[in-house]
């Protein structure tokens, strides 16, 4: 599959079949996702992978946590993400006060996703949840926070959803 091929083929899947998925493919999707560019390379994540039932159901219930996300009550995998609370990536150089963990969580998210795709499974990021069972599950300190959660799984269908995406002439302006 090119680049191109991946991108258009990944979606959020809500829907999953029952087919499991192993932590050998966890492992797998976490490989690539550890080799996501980050500012300063200072690496702010950290990767808890289950496939484990016990602790399968308890990250859904953290997801599922206000009535949201009920899908999450039904896939057989997840990875949980955090990120370094305590150094702050703080690149010297700039005057401006960036601070770039999200950046560095959001583009070690999408590697998540796409390496997923790459072996034929789905995921679904999921940004609304209850940092409590999920730091149980985990086990992490307070010097991580959950940065998002992804369900892991074997899509439904095969079907590919059209993209709904704001137009290029809406998102792009040459200056
Ligand atoms: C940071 C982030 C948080 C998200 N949180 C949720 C969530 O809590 N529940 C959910 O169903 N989808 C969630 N999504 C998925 C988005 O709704 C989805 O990416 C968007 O609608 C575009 O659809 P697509 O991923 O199928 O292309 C999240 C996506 C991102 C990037």
């Amino acid at each position: 599959m090119t680049i191109n091929e991946l991108i258009l083929t990944r979606e959020s899947c809500r829907e999953y079949s029952d087919k499991k998925v192993t932590l050998e493919q966890l492992t797998a999707i976490v490989e690539v996702a550890r080799m996501a560019p980050s500012a300063a390379n200072t690496q702010p994540w950290n990767f808890y992978v289950t496939n484990n039932p016990e602790s399968v159901a308890k990250i859904a219930s953290g997801c599922m946590a206000m009535d949201r996300n009920g899908f999450a009550g039904t896939v057989s995998a997840f990875i949980v993400m955090t990120r370094n609370v305590e150094s702050e990536t703080w690149v010297p150089a700039t005057p401006y006060n960036h601070y770039y963990r999200d950046f560095d969580c959001g583009s070690a998210a999408t590697h998540v996703c796409f390496a997923a795709t790459d072996i034929g499974l789905s995921t679904c990021m999921i940004g609304w949840f209850d940092d409590e069972p999920l730091k149980e599950v985990c086990g992490y300190s307070d010097d991580q926070r959950a940065s998002l959660v992804f369900t892991v799984g074997y899509a439904a269908t095969d079907k590919i959803r059209d993209k709904n995406r704001r137009s290029l002439d809406d998102v792009m302006t040459i200056v």
